[in-house]
């Protein structure tokens, strides 16, 4: 029997896993984008977006809390969180199976802000504003990768290993906040991604600048915000990592190609939108602005990197997942 609802083009709702799951190339404002409520999950509403683009590693939904807090759990995957919108605090802590439990780190975060998880720590959010103002957040997860490893979910969400080399309970754990290198930051927390400083990229184009972020020791997930001048564009390029990109600000496009067989696509994308070049193909990215810069967040599945630790194989391989683009 299939008990599946079609909600709409490209959304589909299964009420068995309480999921909304979004397929596509592009998700349309985030902040307002449809959800669907998740009981299991206590009072949450979420769309998960793991399917753009014909992903495999890279895991996302959007989850909305309208109340004061969320059930708290923990899990192995790798998870960095952005506040949408709404305002609030997390609270983490390691425990081993005694059940005697540490201190507890406490983080506050609001509109733009970015935190991670570490793997496998105990982890509660605390809306600022139960019952008046919703929080919305975009997790970012590597979830799908694990569950292709492992085919098991207790590896993921019933595993008693503690991961002492991401998160010892650190005093400063969310305070730590270091150049590491051009344009590297080590951190575990940005207030402010629409804010945060950015170096000069000229490898990446003219009037580019960006910030890679560092956080929880993560080995498959790396994030990083691009900004593009007024008018200006990033230059093409391509990569075997996986790669969500979210708009933090302005309005642009976002062309797609595949040389080999001359597909080509454009995607228009503004404020609040969710999109995900898919694997490999060639894309630039152009603000249409004429006086603003348009800034994004993006987050690369950088499994391929680590497995193989070869650049060009990574970056300047013609395979074509002619599944994933179609024009
Ligand atoms: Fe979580
Ligand atoms: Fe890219």
């Amino acid at each position: 029997m299939n008990n599946k609802l079609h909600e709409e083009k490209g959304m589909v709702y299964d009420p068995e896993s309480q999921w909304l799951t979004v397929t596509g190339m592009i998700a349309k404002n985030l902040r307002t984008h449809p959800l669907k409520p998740r009981p299991k999950r206590g009072n949450f509403f979420a769309a998960r977006f793991d399917d753009l683009s014909g992903n495999t590693t890279l895991g996302c939904h959007v989850g909305e809390m309208p109340g004061k807090k969320n059930i708290g759990h923990r899990h192995v995957d790798e998870a960095i969180i952005m506040t949408l919108s709404g305002s609030g605090h997390s609270v983490l802590y390691q425990a081993d199976n005694t059940r005697s439990w540490p201190a507890q780190h406490e983080m506050e975060w609001q509109e733009g802000s970015l935190i991670v998880i570490p793997i496998n720590a105990y982890h509660q959010h605390f809306n600022a504003e139960p019952d008046k103002t919703p929080v919305r957040q975009l997790a970012i997860k590597n979830v799908p990768l694990l569950r292709s490893v492992f085919d098991d979910r207790a590896v993921i969400y019933a595993n008693p290993h503690r991961f002492y080399e991401r998160y010892h309970d650190e005093d400063d754990y969310f305070a730590l906040s270091e150049r590491v290198g051009e344009r590297q930051w080590r951190t575990n927390y940005v207030k402010d991604l629409r804010t945060v400083s950015l170096d000069e990229w000229p490898e990446r184009g003219d009037g580019i600048s960006a910030m890679f972020f560092q956080m929880g020791n993560m080995c498959t997930l790396r994030p990083h915000v691009t900004e593009i001048v007024a008018e200006g564009r990033t230059l093409p390029h391509r990569h075997l990592r996986e790669e969500l990109i979210y708009i933090l600000s302005g309005r642009g496009y976002t062309r797609i190609w595949q040389e080999e067989d001359g597909m080509e696509v454009r995607v228009d994308w503004e404020e609040g939108d969710l999109l995900s070049p898919p694997l490999n193909t060639w894309h630039e990215h152009v603000n249409l602005d004429k006086s603003a810069p348009a800034r994004y967040y993006s987050v690369e599945s950088i499994i391929l990197d680590r497995l193989f630790n070869n650049r060009m194989f990574v970056e300047e391989n013609d395979f074509i997942f002619k599944d994933r683009f179609s024009g």
